[in-house]
């Protein structure tokens, strides 16, 4: 790795140490997106996009599907690289962060994925206690106790040796944001995290968003195409549209605006001045 050659072996740690404080709570722009541009087999999915995410709020990106929401997050926890531009998540550019930093960058951020099934091998246990085993040290008897408290936090105690293919959509939900705050993240993102439930399941769900984002304080990154669940759990709502964010600010004033884009889309019509292939 030649790049390592800038770095003192001291300077390196320093990193992982600044990585290993990060603390976004209270800042203002905990997330910033400058200039975004990515451009995939030949397509500009997303062009020129800058956002500022707030420390301890809940942000929803809204927008059609394909539109390059999914994009969008994969750049802020570094899984994809940007053509143009860069993203910080505190003061650390996660476009220029080496391997090393960005694996434990990594452990700051909970996700839970569209279709980010639970391991179908293990019992919901297993599933919630996967992150500790991988990146603590704990012992067997800490784990266990730390996943009784997620699984109650979730609403789902005691369930630990269920198998994921006993529960209900809403109840993996439920497991998979378990897991997804485990570790404590500063983050945890949420791709379409109501999409494919049914509208009693979606509204559980979005209860459970807004009580455990005040109960512990985070950061939380949604990306939705329900406005309905948008509406409910959103302090900051964004919108992309033909690669650009067109629309971006607090909830309220996003909800009252006048924009024709917005308008057609919180209205879910197919007439207005959204493209629709
Ligand atoms: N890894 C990839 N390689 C090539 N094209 C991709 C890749 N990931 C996404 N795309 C394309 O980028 C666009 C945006 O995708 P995505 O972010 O998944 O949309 P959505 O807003 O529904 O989440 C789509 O046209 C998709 O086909
Ligand atoms: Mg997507």
């Amino acid at each position: 790795m030649p790049a390592m050659a800038f770095f003192s072996p001291g300077a390196g740690r320093d990193l992982l140490e600044r990585v290993r404080n990060l603390s976004l709570r209270n800042q203002a722009e905990a997330i910033r997106v400058r200039h975004l541009t990515k451009v995939l087999r030949g397509k500009t999915v997303l062009s020129d996009v800058s956002l500022d995410i707030p420390g301890g709020k809940t942000t929803v990106i809204v927008g059609q599907s394909g539109v390059g929401k999914s994009v969008l997050i994969k750049h802020i926890v570094g899984l994809m690289k940007p053509d143009a531009g860069s993203v910080f998540v505190g003061d650390l550019d996660v476009t220029t962060l080496p391997e090393k930093a960005l694996n434990e960058l990594r452990k700051k951020f909970g996700m839970l994925f569209q279709h980010g099934a639970l391991f179908g091998s293990m019992d919901v246990g297993e599933n919630v206690a996967f992150p500790l085993r991988k990146h603590t040290r704990k012992s067997d008897t800490e784990i266990r106790d730390i996943v009784a408290e997620k699984l109650r936090l979730v609403g789902m105690p005691g369930t630990e040796s269920y198998h994921p293919s006993e529960l209900s959509g809403g109840m993996r939900k439920r497991v998979a944001l378990a897991r997804a705050i485990v570790l404590e993240p500063e983050v945890v993102i949420f791709d379409e995290p109501t999409t494919g439930l049914d509208p009693v399941t979606s509204d559980a769900i979005d209860r459970l968003i807004l009580e455990t984002q005040e109960k512990l304080g985070i950061t939380y990154v949604v990306i939705s195409h329900d406005i309905k669940s948008t509406f409910k759990i959103a302090h900051q709502i964004g919108m992309l549209y033909r690669s650009q964010l067109v629309a971006y600010g607090p909830a309220p004033n996003i909800r009252a605006s006048a924009d024709a884009l917005l308008r057609q889309f919180f209205e879910g019509r197919s007439d207005g001045p959204i493209q629709v292939l």
